[in-house]
């Protein structure tokens, strides 16, 4: 397949935290990616800053070493690495101070398209905005980004949103969720609104029920502090699991554009029902020969923090009621795995005498690992032995269809910094979307809280507490196996 890259507008992007853990693991490994890919302009510039006292070539040796650490051995080889570098500058800047602001200004050509990635926490969004019209960096036309956590609840998503609001517009900023950002994600869209196939059967008519799971093998070990005060509802369900929800659930927008797409989505958030607290499962991951328990990772003793939860959640709207959407996301579960199943209803009657449940279509749609689709459809066994039936499934599975340029497809952050580049919000959470969700989850999260909740154990490499697996026994239902 012939590569289809094609170079973003010159820019000069700001990294602020371009010291940080973000931009050395994901965003710089990234950008060096669509560089040797050929996307990236010859005169783009790209600006860390953070307080750090270094200079450009301190900061290019840091990012050169971070491209070896986290990029993999191919990239860190790759010949382009002295060009890249030379479009890497740093400016040490204090967000909260004055000092190098003056420099850092002057290094913005502000004919160019010009972003501010906020890398750093929340606490200093406001200080950053603020300082950048001060200074005169940005102006109607300029993007800023900016990364979860989008506040801790209705209350302080909404601070965060006037903050930024009295700098920029709506229009200007850029709130990531990586999932959006995924090869799948987008290719959910393709399928859903590309096809005559699926969408007619995309309601409660034709579908069972939809699983979402986000599972993970890693524990909290090294962030548990930070883990504690959030948890996986706040970590993971209110944006990660909830934006991928809205892209399964909604209607499909008149036109594949920033402010149609993300109406639908905000359409399916305000649709959600309340959740019963018999419908939710919280859970704490156990130790294991190796591995300390959530409690000692997180240093707290009687921590009441979920480090899993699962969910059964309704949609009231006439294309879904009826037809759950089961949400599961874990931490030490037995596999790393981000998959979508939708699970269609039986054929009406079984001319084969096929048992109830057996013969199921079902749509996988899987995020990581091994990006890709497959549609389990009903076939005869071949061979003698007369009509017996059996599952295959039919594989849309990327690498599988485009072969060896697979390992052109960017990922998840190079594929946003690039949209953000373009001026592209079709990706990115809109401050509504993010306030409904909240709005959705604090009820859950009070209601916990008020009762003195504390989550049920589970083994670290299960699937979870049983309670969750009892939730949907209790539907006649049963949870698709975690597998990487
Ligand atoms: N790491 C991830 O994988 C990840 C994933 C999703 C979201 N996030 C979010 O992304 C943000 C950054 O995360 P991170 O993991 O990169 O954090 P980090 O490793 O702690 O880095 C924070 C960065 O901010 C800079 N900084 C701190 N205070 C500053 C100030 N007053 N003025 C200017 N720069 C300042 C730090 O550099 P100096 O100390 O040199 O100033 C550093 O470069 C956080 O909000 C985090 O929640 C991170």
């Amino acid at each position: 397949m012939a590569s289809r890259v094609i170079p973003v507008d010159a820019f000069d992007l700001v990294i602020f935290g371009g010291t940080g853990d973000l931009a050395r693991r994901k965003i710089l490994p990234g950008l060096f990616r669509r560089f040797c890919a050929g996307q990236m302009p010859e005169d783009a510039q790209i600006i860390g800053a953070a307080r750090s006292d270094l200079d450009t070539a301190g900061y290019r040796t840091m990012i050169k070493d971070a491209i070896e650490e986290f990029g993999g051995a191919d990239l860190a080889q790759n010949p382009s690495m002295p060009g890249f570098l030379e479009r890497l500058s740093y400016v040490a800047v204090d967000a909260r101070g004055d000092s190098g602001w003056p420099e850092l200004a002057s290094l913005i050509r502000m004919e160019k398209v010009n972003a501010f990635y906020f890398s750093v926490g929340p606490g200093l969004f406001g200080d950053l905005a603020e300082r950048l019209k001060r200074y005169k960096m940005a102006d109607d036309s300029s993007r800023i980004v900016v990364e979860k956590p989008f506040g801790r609840d209705l209350a302080t998503a909404k601070a965060l949103n006037n903050t930024l609001a009295q700098h920029f517009d709506e229009t200007q900023i850029y709130r990531i969720d990586h999932y959006l950002g995924k090869e799948t994600v987008q290719n959910l869209m393709a399928v859903r609104f590309g096809n005559m196939l699926f969408e007619p059967l995309w309601n409660n008519q034709y579908i069972d029920h939809i699983q979402i799971t986000v599972a993970e093998t890693v524990g909290v070990g090294g962030r548990g502090g930070y883990y504690d005060k959030s948890g996986a509802m706040r970590d993971m369900v209110q944006n990660h699991l909830m934006q991928l929800l809205c892209l399964i659930a909604m209607e499909p927008p008149a036109k594949f554009d920033p402010d149609a797409v993300r109406d639908e989505k905000l359409k399916v958030i305000r649709a959600l029902d309340p959740v019963e607290p018999h419908h939710v499962v919280r859970g704490q991951y156990g130790d294991t020969p190796d591995q300390p328990d959530y409690r000692t990772h997180a240093e707290n003793p009687s921590s009441k923090t979920e480090s899993f939860v699962a969910m059964k959640v309704g949609i009231s709207n006439w294309r879904w009621a009826g037809t759950p959407v089961y949400l599961r996301t874990g931490k030490r579960l037995r596999a790393r795995s981000s998959e979508i199943t939708v699970v269609f209803k039986d054929a009406p009657h079984s001319i084969f005498g096929a048992e109830k449940g057996t013969h199921r279509n079902e749509l996988h749609i899987r995020l990581q690992p091994n990006e890709g689709m497959t549609l389990d459809v009903t076939i005869k066994e071949p061979g003698p032995g007369g009509m017996r039936l059996v599952n295959v499934p039919l594989d849309m599975t990327f690498a599988e269809a485009i072969g060896p340029d697979v390992e052109d497809v960017p990922d998840a952050y190079e594929r946003l910094i690039m949209d953000v580049i373009r001026g592209n919000q079709t990706l990115f959470m809109r401050g509504d979307e993010v306030e409904a969700a909240w709005a959705w989850t604090d009820p859950i999260i009070e209601g916990w809280e008020a009762r003195g909740d504390v989550p049920k154990p589970y083994d670290s490499g299960s699937d979870g507490p049983t309670d969750a697996i009892a939730m949907l026994a209790r539907d006649g239902r049963s949870w698709r196996e975690i597998s990487a």
